[in-house]
C-alpha cells in the first residue's frame, strides 16, 4: 500500500469512527479484533443495502426469503463437510506467538498462494521466509490445518450437544428443501435467500471490515434441474463489457452473453448471477470501473464447488472477494441425504416413458423380517441398492451403525422389465454469496471524496440515494423567530413517511451543518430561513451539485 493510500485510509477510517458509521466494538472494553459496530449513522446504511439486496433478487419472482438459526447442530455442519474441510492453514510466529494465515504471508512470494497444498506452502514458507506482521521476527511454526468454526455447546449438563455458530448461511437452507420443494409447488427452479451473521474464527483479522470474525452474510440458493439447459436472456447487459479472470485465458473482456456462448463462464445461469450481481453491486454505489469477476482454479475451490466466480472490487486494500458465485452442483442436498437418510429430491417427469431392465436383488420378507426384526426395513432398503453382481453372504454397514449379515436364503433375486414415467433426482444448487461488510466497506471507499471547490479538502461521501443512511437534514438557519419549531415540524412530518429517515440539526453554523451532512452522504438538505415563515418555502440543497432551490413545503 503506498504512503498516499495509507493516510487516505486514515482518514477514511477517522471520519467513520467520528460520524458514527464503523466503529470498532466493544471499544471502552478494549475492544476485540475482528468485531465492528455499525454505528447511530451506519445501522441504517447496513439495513438499506440487506433491504436492496433482498428486493433484487425476491424481484425475480421465484425466490422466497427464509430465517434460519445461526447456532447449528454439529451433525448438520459434519454432513456438509465444514467440520472436516472448513479450514485455514496457519503459522505462527516463535517470537511473539501471533498466529498468521500462511497464505496471506506468502502473498508477495506467488500468484495466488490460496490454491496451494499444506505441503507447498510449507516449502514456500521455508524458502521466503516472510517477517512476522507483528514483530518482524522470522521464526515460523510448521504450518497446521486451523478449523474456523466457533464451537459452542446446545443444552447444558448431560442434555448438552456439540454445535457451532454458523460459517454461512447456507446450510440452513439446504435443510429448508422439502418445506422450499412444497411451497413451490415441486416446479424448479426456484430459490431462496437469507441474510444474516455467519462467524468465523479468523486466524488474523488484521484487514479491518474485510476481515470479521462476525459478519453479515447475505446468500441465494437457487435449486435447479440438472436436466434442463438453462437458458437466460442476457441482452440487458449487452452495452456492459465485463472484466473477466479466466482459469485458463487469464484476463479477457466480454459481455456476459460472450462470455458463456464462448464457455469462458461454464454454466449459463452461474453467468445470469454473475450480471445480476455486477446489477445490484452497482445499484448500490460500487464504481463498475472497479470491479472484475475471477474464476477460482481448480485447487482453489472450496469442497463443494465445481465452477466458482469471485466478484472482486478494488479499493484501499487491493483486489478484493467481496461475492462468490458457485456452482455447488447436488453436493449438499446429496450430503444430507446421506447423514440422514431423507430424500432431498425432485421429480422429473420424461418426455416419453422408458422401458428399463430391472435386474438386482430384495429382501424375502419371510425370511429376512424375523432375522433382522427392528432392523428388516433398514436391511430391505440397503440390498435394493446391491448391484445384481452381488454376492452372498455379504455383510452390510447400515445408515444406523448396525453391521448384518445377510445370507443368501434372506434374499430373492429380481429381475423384470419396467415401464417409468419419470424419476426422482437430486437437484443442483447454483449459489451467489455475498459478504455484506466488504461491500459497505467498498460502497463507502468508492464514494469518499475528499476534493471541494478550488481543490480545498472538503469531504463528501457520494452514497447512492438508494442506500444513503439518511434522506434528509432538515435546519432552521436560526432557532429563533419560530424558524426551529418550522423546522421541527417538517422533520416530525417527513419521519412520519415509511422508509425515509430525516435528521435534525440546529447546532452550529449553516455551513458546518452542510459539511457534516455531506461527510455521512446525506443526498438532500431542507434549511428552513426568514423567507419560509412568510411563504411556506424552504431551500431544499443537492449533495452532488450544490445547487438549492426553493419549493413550497407541501410539496417536499
Ligand atoms: P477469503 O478467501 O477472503 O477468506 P472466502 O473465500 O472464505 O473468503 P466465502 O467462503 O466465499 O469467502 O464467503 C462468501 C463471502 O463472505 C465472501 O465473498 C466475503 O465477501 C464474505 N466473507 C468471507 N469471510 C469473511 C470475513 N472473515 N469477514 C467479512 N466477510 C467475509
Ligand atoms: N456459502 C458460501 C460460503 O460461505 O462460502
Amino acid at each position: 500500500m503506498t504512503d498516499e493510500t495509507t493516510a487516505r485510509l486514515e482518514r477514511l477510517s477517522g471520519m467513520l469512527k467520528r460520524r458514527g458509521i464503523l466503529l470498532p466494538a466493544f471499544e471502552i472494553h478494549g475492544g476485540a479484533k475482528g468485531l465492528y459496530d455499525f454505528g447511530p449513522v451506519g445501522g441504517r446504511l447496513r439495513n438499506r443495502v440487506n433491504q436492496t439486496w433482498l428486493n433484487h433478487w425476491l424481484s425475480l419472482g421465484n425466490i422466497v426469503e427464509l430465517s434460519c438459526p445461526t447456532v447449528t447442530p454439529y451433525a448438520v455442519l459434519e454432513a456438509s463437510g465444514h467440520v472436516g474441510e472448513f479450514s485455514d492453514f496457519m503459522t505462527m510466529c516463535s517470537a511473539c506467538e501471533e498466529a498468521s494465515r500462511a497464505d496471506t504471508l506468502l502473498e508477495s512470494f506467488h500468484p495466488n498462494p490460496d490454491s496451494l497444498s499444506k505441503g507447498d506452502l510449507q516449502l514456500l514458507l521455508d524458502q521466503s521466509q516472510p517477517p512476522c506482521p507483528s514483530c518482524n521476527a522470522v521464526e515460523w511454526t510448521e504450518i497446521t490445518a486451523q478449523n474456523l468454526m466457533f464451537n459452542t455447546t446446545i443444552g447444558a449438563g448431560r442434555s448438552g450437544r456439540p454445535g457451532f455458530l454458523r460459517p454461512e448461511t447456507a446450510q440452513g437452507m439446504f435443510t429448508s428443501f422439502p418445506a422450499l420443494y412444497r411451497h413451490n409447488r415441486e416446479r424448479l427452479p426456484f430459490g431462496a435467500v437469507q441474510v444474516g451473521k455467519g462467524y468465523r474464527n479468523e486466524i488474523s483479522p488484521r484487514q479491518g471490515m474485510i476481515r470479521l470474525r462476525e459478519f453479515n452474510m447475505a446468500e441465494l440458493e437457487y435449486f435447479i434441474n440438472p436436466h434442463e439447459t438453462a437458458q437466460h436472456d442476457f441482452s440487458a447487459w449487452d452495452n456492459h463489457v465485463i472484466t473477466l479472470i479466466a482459469d485458463e485465458q487469464g484476463e479477457v473482456k466480454r459481455t456476459f452473453k460472450e462470455a458463456v456462448e464462448q464457455g469462458i463462464i461454464r454454466h449459463e445461469t452461474v453467468g445470469f448471477f454473475m450480471a445480476k450481481t455486477f446489477d445490484f453491486l452497482t445499484q448500490v454505489g460500487i464504481d463498475a470501473q472497479r470491479l472484475r469477476f475471477r474464476q477460482h482454479e481448480a485447487d482453489e475451490m472450496a469442497h463443494y464447488a465445481s465452477d466458482c466466480w469471485d466478484a472482486e472490487i478494488h479499493g484501499s486494500y487491493g483486489w478484493i472477494e467481496c461475492v462468490g458465485i458457485a456452482h455447488r452442483g447436488c453436493y449438499d442436498l446429496e450430503a444430507h441425504e446421506n447423514a440422514t437418510g431423507k430424500t432431498l429430491r425432485a421429480r422429473r417427469e420424461f418426455d416419453e416413458p422408458k422401458v428399463v431392465e430391472i435386474d438386482g436383488w430384495t429382501t424375502d420378507g419371510a425370511k429376512a423380517g424375523p432375522a433382522f426384526r427392528a432392523l428388516a426395513g433398514a436391511v430391505k432398503a440397503a440390498v435394493e441398492n446391491l448391484p445384481s453382481s452381488t454376492e452372498f453372504p455379504r455383510q452390510i454397514a447400515l445408515d444406523s451403525g448396525d453391521q448384518v449379515t445377510v445370507e443368501l436364503e434372506h434374499v430373492k433375486r429380481v429381475q423384470r422389465t419396467e415401464t417409468i414415467s419419470g424419476e426422482w433426482y437430486i437437484p443442483h444448487v447454483v449459489e451467489p454469496a455475498f459478504g455484506i461488510d466488504r461491500i459497505i466497506w467498498h460502497i463507502l471507499d468508492h464514494a469518499y471524496d475528499e476534493e471541494g471547490k478550488d481543490g480545498e479538502q472538503y469531504t463528501t461521501l457520494r452514497l447512492s440515494e438508494n442506500v444513503a443512511p439518511v434522506d434528509y437534514c432538515v435546519f432552521p438557519l436560526f432557532e429563533k423567530d419560530g424558524m426551529g419549531e418550522l423546522a421541527k415540524t417538517i422533520h416530525a412530518g417527513l419521519c412520519l413517511k415509511p422508509n425515509i429517515v430525516s435528521m435534525y440539526d440546529s447546532s452550529g453554523s449553516i455551513g458546518r451543518r452542510y459539511a457534516r451532512a455531506d461527510e455521512i452522504g446525506v443526498p438532500h438538505c431542507i434549511t428552513v430561513d426568514h423567507q419560509s415563515l412568510e411563504d411556506q418555502t424552504v431551500t431544499v440543497r443537492a449533495r452532488d451539485t450544490g445547487e438549492q432551490h426553493r419549493v413550497h413545503i407541501d410539496e417536499l
